[in-house]
């Protein structure tokens, strides 16, 4: 059993005030009867719960904020090498979570971590638009025509066609950031490296509206604020 408010929130659709708000004036019915308080716990796989007439889906999910650490796979499962699940507590592992977009093993920093296949189909399908940023180091001197290339949209030795994307050098050229709409296996290596300036660090920064929060060490997380649920929701809306 689950209170109203805290079912509705994890929703992404409202914050527990608004929930309280929506209670008060009739708004939220619970197998057809009105929700008398916010506090009041129902079964969340068995209650039909309407707002203001629409049925929601109440059955919550999991989202978790990682600061992937280097070296540590962000895979499900891997027989021999420890990937990012097995830095969650045991009740967490149990259910059927993921990494919404890979980062090499080698590549830190912010990932998504949810057993929500549908936003996370959202967030990584390229139609939706919502920019992943990478800062990344490299060997050698990013300038304007590296910055053009990638505007251009760059096809890879292997015929990859990647979508246009941003750079944005920094510290002179040997770091920037890079965003892109899609996640192809190793891109930020791969386009760096066509462009003969390899990548020796890379971390992603952020994921639409959500940012890599700077109070988490690596392997560190922590479940995403109602705030930053709602947002990332709200970016994959069109
Ligand atoms: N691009 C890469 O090359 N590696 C990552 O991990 C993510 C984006």
């Amino acid at each position: 059993m689950e209170r109203l408010d805290k079912l509705l929130a994890a929703t992404g659709h409202w914050s527990r005030k608004e929930v309280k708000d929506m209670v008060r004036h009739g708004r939220v019915l619970a197998d057809g009867v009105p929700v008398a308080r916010p506090e009041e716990k129902f079964d969340p796989s068995t209650v039909c719960i309407q707002v203001d007439g629409a049925q929601i889906d109440c059955t919550t999910h999991v989202y978790l904020l990682m600061n992937k650490p280097a070296g540590i796979l962000s895979a499900t499962e891997d027989r021999r090498q420890k990937t990012v699940l097995d830095l969650l507590p045991d009740h967490l592992r149990k259910r059927n979570l993921f990494p919404a977009g890979r980062l090499d093993k080698d590549t830190v920093g912010l990932l998504l971590i949810t057993d929500d296949g549908d936003l996370a189909h959202k967030l990584l399908s390229p139609k939706k638009h919502v920019d992943k940023v990478y800062y990344a180091k490299v060997d050698g001197l990013l300038d304007q025509s590296d910055v053009e290339a990638l505007a251009e949209g760059m096809t890879l030795g292997d015929g990859l066609h990647c979508l246009p994307a941003s750079l944005e050098p920094l510290e002179g050229g040997s770091a920037c950031y890079v965003t892109l709409r899609e996640g192809k296996y190793h891109q930020v290596k791969r386009m760096l490296a066509a462009r003969g300036k390899p990548v020796t660090f890379l971390q992603r920064r952020s994921m639409g509206p959500l940012e890599l929060d700077p109070v988490l060490g690596p392997g560190e997380w922590r479940p995403l604020t109602e705030e930053e649920l709602a947002a990332l929701r709200a970016c994959t809306i069109h």
